[in-house]
Order: C-alpha cells, then sequence, then structure tokens
C-alpha cells in the first residue's frame, strides 16, 4: 500500500527525518510514536507530498483521507447543511450517509453549528465526512488529543469497528499508548528523525522487555521484567511482600515505548 525507500527531508540546511526503508501493507493500522519534534508529521506529511523530500515515497491508491489535528468549516449554516453541502448529498436520501451519522451518534448534533461542539464532536463529524468517501488509505495526526478520557475510548472502540468491516490501511500518529493498544497492528517509534522500532507490539514487547513485567506503582519507569513464566511466581511473592501496588503486563505499548527510548537516550 505505501512503500519508502531512502527518504530524506531536510528543513534549510539540517536533516529532519530520514528513512531507509518503510513498508506498509494493505489493511496494516500502524501508530506512530515519538517525542515533539521527532519527524511523525514530517512522515505524514511527506507520504501526503506536502513536503519536499528526497527519495521514493509509492503509494498505492487515490483514495486517500486525512484528518489532522484540527479542523474548520464555515460556520454560517448548520452541521447538517455543511456535511450535506461538502459531500453533495442529502442525508435522508443517502443510506450510506445516515448510517455513519447513526454509528457515530451525531443526530443531535445536525442542527448545531460546528463552533459550537465539543472536541469530540468535532472529530466524528470530520470522521463521518472523510470515512463517507471511503478511502483506503487513511491518515490521522493525533485524532484524539485534547479529548476526554471517556471520548477516547468510545471513538477508539467505533473506529475499530469501522477499520475491521472496511479494511482500511490507517496510519496514525498518536501520544496515547491506549490508542496503539486498541487498534494498531504495528507500532513505529521515531525518535530524532530516525526510524527506532517498526513490528507488531507483541514482538517489540517480547524483545525488549522479554516474557512479561511487573509494573509498580503505576510507574512504568520502575519495572521489574520477567524472562520466563517460571520466574513469575517467585517476582509476584518478593512483590506481595515489598509492594504496595503493583500490575502485570504482557503488553504495555507505554512500557515498550519508554524501554526502546531509554535505549536511545543513553546508547
Ligand atoms: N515548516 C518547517 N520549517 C522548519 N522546520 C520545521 C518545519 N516543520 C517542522 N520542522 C522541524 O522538523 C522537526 C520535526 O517536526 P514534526 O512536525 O515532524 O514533529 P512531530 O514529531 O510531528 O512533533 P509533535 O509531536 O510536536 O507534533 C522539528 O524539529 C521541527 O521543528
Ligand atoms: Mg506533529
Amino acid at each position: 500500500m505505501l512503500a519508502i525507500k531512502n527518504l530524506s527531508v531536510s528543513y534549510g540546511h539540517k536533516v529532519v527525518l530520514t528513512v531507509p526503508k518503510l513498508n506498509i501493507n494493505k489493511g496494516e493500522i500502524i501508530g506512530i510514536m515519538g517525542q515533539s519534534g521527532s519527524g511523525k508529521s514530517t512522515l505524514v506529511n511527506s507520504c501526503l507530498g506536502l513536503v519536499a523530500y528526497k527519495g521514493k515515497i509509492a503509494v498505492n491508491t487515490h483514495d486517500i483521507g486525512v484528518l489532522m489535528q484540527e479542523q474548520h468549516y464555515v460556520d454560517t449554516m448548520t452541521n447538517q447543511k455543511v456535511i450535506e453541502g461538502l459531500l453533495n448529498t442529502r442525508i435522508k436520501s443517502d443510506r450510506k450517509l445516515f448510517d455513519l451519522i447513526n454509528f457515530f451518534d451525531f443526530n443531535s448534533q445536525l442542527s448545531l453549528h460546528f463552533k459550537n461542539l465539543s472536541g469530540g464532536q468535532k472529530q466524528r463529524m470530520s470522521l463521518i465526512m472523510l470515512l463517507y468517501q471511503e478511502p483506503t488509505l487513511l491518515f490521522l495526526d493525533e485524532m484524539t488529543t485534547g479529548l476526554d478520557f471517556e471520548s477516547r475510548r468510545a471513538l477508539i472502540k467505533k473506529l475499530k469497528v469501522y477499520f475491521k468491516e472496511h479494511q482500511t490501511t490507517v496510519i496514525m500518529v498518536t501520544h496515547y499508548a491506549q490508542e496503539i493498544e486498541a487498534l494498531a497492528d504495528k507500532l513505529l517509534i521515531i525518535h530524532d528523525g530516525q526510524v527506532k522500532a517498526f513490528d507488531q507490539p507483541k514482538k517489540l514487547f517480547q524483545q525488549y522487555i522479554g516474557y512479561s513485567a511487573f509494573i509498580i506503582d503505576n510507574d512504568v519507569t520502575k519495572t521489574v521484567k520477567v524472562q520466563k513464566l517460571e520466574d513469575e511466581y517467585k517476582t509476584v511473592h518478593q512483590l506481595l511482600d515489598d509492594s504496595d501496588d503493583f500490575s502485570r503486563t504482557r503488553s504495555s505499548i507505554e512500557l515498550v515505548y519508554t524501554e526502546i527510548m531509554k535505549g536511545n537516550v543513553h546508547g
């Protein structure tokens, strides 16, 4: 679906992103994480042809959808008029649009104006219009930033169902491990303009953590790694004696991310 080779992006004399090779298959959902300024949006913008780059990016479709962090629409009309106008259709005679509006629970917002919607409602309206066009490749840059915990969880749940059903290839930039855990097939970590990891979360966990890990006091920097099942019992006994609170994980993205970044800072 998307193949990158020898990509290099510079602003002025500074190279801000280099990607020797990266392939994304049809139907895969990729979650991109990395510190602020690491090059995540630059990668997305290169794929969209929005910034100048050296190297090759081959995109295998013309049906590309993009959701940026903030959207703006005309504010003199109701949301219904905006949606119908931009999509050139009518809700009551268009089954696909009608279904999407129901799917995203947007009915009661149709008579409002965009500026009066909450952050989550704004994102849902944009997604309705975006998904109506059935993109085969979808870029989401910080889709849930600014949403409260519950709206984020609700939106993720909806999208999970939608993406599965439509086999959409998705590339999403996020600061939320929860989003990756729920949606992504592969995690891409960018640090300082370089790809530090790109694989299935489960594989990255095995590679960087081991069999399992115990997180103490909900603090991923206080972690006991376990390399095999037999060692878990010993660890649990010790933790029961020593700690107030701990949890066991075999998949925490936050932990994987922290571990990979730690390696980079010190290495
Ligand atoms: N138009 C621009 N001109 C000059 N430098 C830029 C421009 N856009 C981005 N940069 C620089 O390129 C680097 C990567 O920026 P990018 O926007 O890709 O980061 P990001 O990972 O998306 O960060 P964030 O999480 O804050 O959105 C940063 O050092 C940034 O300052
Ligand atoms: Mg960005």
